[in-house]
């Protein structure tokens, strides 16, 4: 993954994304950033991007040539193929809200170009002719798209193969099914007087599962309402099966938690590598 970074705070881009799990990856180039300064872009001697708004009103607006002409130096970077489509994300409070499945989709391209706006935002017109994606992460408002583009760009980068290592990557799983994840818990088993929850202890794998569907379906519920009936809808609740027997009943309830929660089954063998 390229990732392409229009700002007039390149150093702040740069150094948010050279840390820890993402430096590593730059350097082992999985990824890479290039980012490109608007300012540089500018004709006049003064540098100025900014300008007055027509109609009038408070604060001042990117001009589209700077920009313009930004992207055009992005572009001549990536070279693309004849008819091959760049995705352009514009960082914006007025964009389609960030989430997981955005974050899939755009981990697959294999360049993507980040455009931050400051001040009261950017001319109109360029944005008409080189954004394909308006996209916000979250309703307030930043000062600038920089902390939002960086955002995006970590929750990109952990899903390109060989960003995150097993261990790593075992802890992303439960988001995935659009649940919150469970409660986890390390050494040592009793702290400020509160014990491990008994069950996490007895290495039973089948109802240590089941302990942490019911968890992560009454957390989200109570955290995440809206994610919590989107789940109900997709997994209705099954008719309960009436007089099993002890063994068979404790077989079964493995296979149904992992039936509605796959990846806990991938969790679970994890932690076991890890020894947690
Ligand atoms: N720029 C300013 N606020 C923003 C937000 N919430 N999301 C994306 N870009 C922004």
């Amino acid at each position: 993954m390229h990732f392409h970074v229009m700002t007039l705070f390149p150093e702040l881009i740069e150094k948010g994304m050279h840390t820890g799990v993402l430096y590593r990856a730059m350097e082992q180039q999985i990824l890479s950033l290039e980012t490109y300064q608007i300012r540089d872009h500018v004709a006049d001697k003064h540098k100025r991007v900014d300008d007055y708004t027509y109609g009038g009103g408070a604060g001042m607006l990117i001009q589209a040539e700077p920009v313009y002409q930004t992207y055009r130096a992005v572009m001549e970077r990536i070279a693309p193929q004849e008819g091959a489509r760049i995705r352009v994300v514009y960082a914006t409070p007025q964009g389609r809200v960030f989430d997981q499945a955005m974050a899939e989709e755009l981990a697959k391209e294999e360049d993507l170009v980040f455009l931050c706006g400051h001040y009261e935002g950017i001319d109109e017109r360029v944005l008409e002719e080189i954004v394909t994606d308006h996209v916000s992460i979250g309703d307030y408002v930043l000062t600038g798209g920089e902390l939002p583009a960086l955002v995006m760009m970590d929750a990109v980068s952990r899903l390109i193969p060989g960003v995150l290592n097993n261990d790593e990557s075992a802890m992303t799983e439960s988001f995935n099914d659009g649940l919150l994840e469970y409660p986890q818990y390390t050494r040592p088993e009793e702290w400020h007087g509160k014990k491990v929850p008994e069950i996490l202890l007895s290495g039973h794998h089948g109802n240590v599962e089941k302990w942490r569907l019911e968890q992560s379906l009454e957390r989200t519920k109570q955290r995440r309402p809206d994610l919590y009936e989107a789940y109900m809808e997709l997994h209705p609740p099954q008719p309960e099966k009436k007089k099993r027997k002890k063994k068979k009943k404790q077989a079964e309830s493995c296979a149904d938690a992992a039936e509605v929660m796959p990846d806990l089954r991938s969790d679970v063998s994890a932690e076991q590598q890890t020894g947690e």
